[in-house]
């Protein structure tokens, strides 16, 4: 990645991992196959993205909507999810990984709930990469949670309805901080499934035919050299050969804009939403 500037990179990444059936499958193998081989994408995937200085990954790794799986997939993909808590501990440690997550986290089974909870604990001093991980997560849970949140301060009588603003709503999320410059979906669909729907308003897309378990180091860094030609206008005008104006209109972490970027003059292609 030599030829993209460390500021033309994104900072946070969020990713829906797709395709682990559809990559098993086509190679005669079972669907749990696919899942082993898409842990291993998840420990090649946050090596890379610690070595380049990323501030957040945060991957789609269990939906709410997931729990509807047949019982035996189930089954198996929180067995996987603890023995991955627990394996790639010396990985994280390693690449000053901090691992974080967010969901229902109650629903977990306790046993992958407890080194959910462990690996936490372990890696919460590491300073680099945060790797976030959406467990029973859905985005129109997390708006409801954040939600039922302010509400109850509303009750208590310590939040007026009127101070409620975006900020106020992005505060309330399950981990708030800065939203996702470009969000990855492997296995070729063009949706968002319910993942990060608050916080991906102005995230840039980036969707890969490859299945998550054949994603690599290089299918990364096609779609880091892919986001570092966007230029992002956030509903407002910047003009596209001045870079001093595109950083001009990036919003402050965690706080989408609340007014259009410096206007420039209306040229075919300026005006963007
Ligand atoms: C989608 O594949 C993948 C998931 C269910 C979520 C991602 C899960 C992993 C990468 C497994 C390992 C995760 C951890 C955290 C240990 P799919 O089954 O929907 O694929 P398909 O659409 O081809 O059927």
């Amino acid at each position: 990645m030599k030829d993209v500037p460390q500021q033309r990179l994104p900072r946070h990444v969020a990713i829906i991992m797709d395709g682990n059936g559809r990559w098993a499958q086509g190679r005669g193998l079972l669907r749990t196959a696919g899942h082993d081989a898409g842990a291993r994408t998840i420990r090649t995937v946050t090596t890379e993205c610690a070595r380049l200085g990323l501030e957040q990954l945060t991957l789609y790794a269990f939906s709410h909507e997931n729990w509807k799986r047949p019982k035996l997939e189930i089954t198996f993909l929180m067995k996987l999810l603890r023995r991955f808590l627990i394996e790639e501990r010396p990985t994280l440690a390693d690449n000053n990984v901090r691992l974080t997550a967010i969901g229902r986290l109650d629903d977990l089974p306790a046993t992958a709930r407890r080194e959910l909870d462990r690996t936490i604990e372990l890696s919460a001093a590491n300073t680099g990469l945060n790797l976030c991980l959406a467990l029973s997560y859905g985005g129109r849970a997390e708006i409801v949670d954040a939600c039922r949140a302010l509400a109850a301060r509303v009750a208590a009588g310590t939040l007026s309805p009127r101070d409620i603003d975006e900020e106020t709503i992005s505060a309330a999320m399950y981990q708030p901080g800065r939203h996702p410059d470009l969000l990855i979906r492997t296995a070729g669909e063009m949706r968002v499934s319910n993942f990060l729907l608050w916080q991906i308003s102005y995230t840039e897309l980036f969707v890969t035919r490859a299945c998550w378990p054949e994603f690599g180091v290089a299918e990364l860094h096609a779609a880091f050299h892919d986001y570092a030609t966007r230029v992002r206008k956030y509903g407002g005008l910047v003009d596209a050969a001045d870079p001093g104006a595109r950083d001009a209109a990036a919003p402050r972490p965690s706080a989408p804009p609340a007014s259009p970027a410096p206007a420039s003059p209306l040229s075919p292609g300026s005006r963007g939403r």
